[in-house]
């Protein structure tokens, strides 16, 4: 994710442009930068930093003149957070800029191909490569910009916000959208283009939203022409009237990031495997894993390292590497690794997961392992984060920021790249057939829709919050790799709402915890129909048998469980091994609603950071 904000019309666009994008900072704030044209010249001044930092980088560098300008804040996916890496990029005549939300899967061949006609590139961003790809086809067609950013897309793979500006045509801006949000203010005789509201709403509440494959030249003193990108067809523009405020804009219109962000997830576990699952090829894709693969495939043995919900994460990839690649796999809580002096070779491959990449017993068990010469990869969601330098490779999650301190979009994020990474050993290690494999990545990649499905369970979810919010326990159990899931929904319960919560294996409850059982004890059973369905069952007569409140999370059209339980969640079914995408939503809803309904601080929990950086 990242902000991107536009001007074009009378007024001085800098202010516009610097407010706008402190309002979008919520959606990435890495770096940022601003183009201004004054009438003469495009003027660029870009930074690692946020804005503010980035008001100073305009004090020191250049001017603020101009009535024509864009600007991006940053969430960076290819090309770490710095000056160069920054957005505006500009085409290689220094004629045109360009500022873009998304990510271009195709952009190393295209890269190569640019090269190949002289292009160079100064930064090590996918966005630089579209803004020559355009300069490119501008050049070659001899046409207008408007219609080279048309052609360019049709070459272009992947998910788009963009704003397009050529210095020589000073009155117009063209804009496009795939996949990430465009919105276009409409005032009098002036436009502002933005990833949502935020940066016009004080000027103007009439809004265009461009929807996907949809582009549009936007010219003073025209009205708005919308196009299609793929065929040039002409369409209505739909004017609307804003009626929400600042706060809800950048919470989406959510009351709270976290249900923002519990409700991004189908983008975002698109997003994350965008560019790597090509089901048509039937290839997984992932340069750190490649780049590495005899460390993978020689290791005696995969360690992870995590802390909290990163490491419940790593708990699911536990099950997922050994079902799939057959390699064995230790999951470490990071704290105690660290400090165990742990026997570790150079046979030993260590995986750390981050959301925030700066979690510091991670980092610390991180160089602890490549002291002894381990081979350590990274799963970070924040690009340049200290665990992503540290490591020697790694992989994204792109779920762009996650503001809530209870992780919800990063643990499926995690799940998701660490699904991809085990998927390619297995097929590397010929530990999976290709019908398998086929059959894996098309169910992976029917998740984000699956999981656009479960959401609507919301409204019931909230329903049976009503009844549990005064618990002042709950017992969450699952079995095989619907086990983690049952520690983060009781984390998830605890650290939002406070009540005390335990996950268990649920064959585990007959040996302690079934003494906690009576009829004020609330518990949630995670009981889909592939993984011991029939034992868990019997768990739950267990637990009917001595009162216990049941929350059953199953299978839909599942009949047995519904007999038995005092509530039934159904969750579309799945491959085993991805139902954790999957039962995991509907714990994250039931924690946050009971933590509204119990006036609890959502987004900052007490006592809690959503990094712990220190010790
Ligand atoms: C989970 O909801 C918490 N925010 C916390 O447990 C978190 O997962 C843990 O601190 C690890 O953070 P990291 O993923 O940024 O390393
Ligand atoms: N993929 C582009 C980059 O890494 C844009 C990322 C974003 O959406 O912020 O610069």
């Amino acid at each position: 994710m990242c902000g991107i904000v536009g001007y074009i019309g009378s007024r001085e666009a800098y202010p516009i442009i610097i407010e706008g994008l402190k309002r979008l900072e919520y959606r990435g704030y890495d770096s940022a930068g601003i183009a201004l044209f004054d009438g003469k010249d495009l003027k660029i001044a870009k930074t690692k930093g946020k804005v503010s930092d980035l008001e100073a980088c305009v004090e020191k560098e250049t001017s603020k003149t101009g009535n024509v300008g864009m600007g991006h804040t940053r969430w960076a996916t290819h090309g770490v957070p710095n000056d160069v890496n920054s957005h505006p990029h500009a085409s290689n005549s220094g004629d045109l800029a360009i500022i873009h939300n998304g990510i271009i899967e195709n952009y190393d061949a295209l890269k190569k191909e640019l090269t190949s006609r002289g292009y160079t590139f100064k930064s090590d961003t996918d966005t630089e490569v579209l803004i020559n790809l355009i300069e490119d086809v501008k050049k070659k067609e001899n046409v207008k910009l408007g219609k080279a950013v048309q052609i360019a897309l049709n070459q272009v793979i992947g998910a788009y916000a963009i704003a397009v500006y050529d210095k020589n045509k000073p009155e117009e801006v063209v804009i496009a959208r795939l996949g990430s949000p465009l919105a276009v203010g409409i005032g009098e005789d002036e436009f502002f283009i933005a990833s949502d509201a935020s940066p016009f709403i004080e000027y103007t509440k009439n809004a265009i939203y461009l929807e996907d494959e949809e582009m549009a030249i936007i010219r003073l003193g025209k009205a708005i022409k919308i196009r299609k990108i793929k065929d040039d067809s002409l369409v209505d523009p739909y004017i609307q009237e804003l009626q929400i405020n600042l706060e809800q804009i950048e919470k989406g219109g959510y009351d709270h990031f976290m249900l923002k962000e519990i409700h991004e997830q189908p983008r975002a576990i698109r997003d994350t495997y965008r560019g790597r699952l090509l089901r048509d090829e039937a290839i997984i894709k992932m340069a750190g894993v490649e780049d590495n693969m005899k460390k993978f495939l020689n290791a005696d043995r995969i360690i992870i390292v995590a802390c909290g919900t990163s490491w419940h994460a790593g708990l699911v990839a536990e099950y997922i590497f050994e079902e799939f690649a057959r390699i064995p796999v230790e999951v470490e809580y990071a704290s105690e690794f660290r400090y165990r002096n742990p026997i570790i070779t150079e046979k030993d491959v260590l995986i750390a997961i981050s959301q925030s990449g700066e979690t510091a017993d991670t980092l610390a068990a991180i160089k602890l392992a490549k002291s002894k010469g381990a081979f350590v990869f990274g799963v970070c969601n924040v690009v340049g984060s200290s665990i992503a330098r540290e490591t020697h490779a790694g992989a994204y999650t792109h779920a762009g920021p996650e503001i809530g301190v209870a992780s919800t979009k990063a643990f499926t994020t995690q799940i998701t790249v660490l699904t991809l990474i085990a998927l390619r050993l297995a097929r590397a290690k010929g530990t999976m057939s290709s019908s398998d494999f086929r059959l894996h990545l098309h169910e992976l990649e029917l998740i984000p829709q699956k999981v656009e499905q479960l959401l609507q369970v919301d409204q019931h979810v909230k329903e049976i919050a009503k009844e549990y919010l005064l618990s002042t326990n709950c017992l969450y159990l699952g079995r095989g790799y619907n086990f983690p899931v049952a520690l983060e929904g009781a984390l998830k319960l605890k650290e939002i709402s406070y009540i005390h919560a335990e996950g268990y294996p649920a064959a585990e409850m007959k040996h302690g915890p079934i003494a906690l059982i009576d009829d004020r004890m609330p518990v949630i059973v995670i009981a889909p129909s592939k993984g011991h369905y029939e034992k868990v069952v019997s768990n739950i007569q267990e637990i009917k048998s001595r009162k216990g409140k049941i929350i059953a999370v199953v299978t839909e059209g599942d009949t047995a469980v519904r007999d038995i339980a005092d509530h039934v969640i159904e969750i579309p079914d799945s491959e085993e091994a991805f139902s954790p995408l999957l039962t995991t939503i509907p714990l994250q809803l039931l924690s946050y609603h009971i933590a509204v309904m119990r006036n609890c601080n959502v987004d900052q929990p007490r006592n809690l950071a959503k990094s712990v950086t220190v010790e």
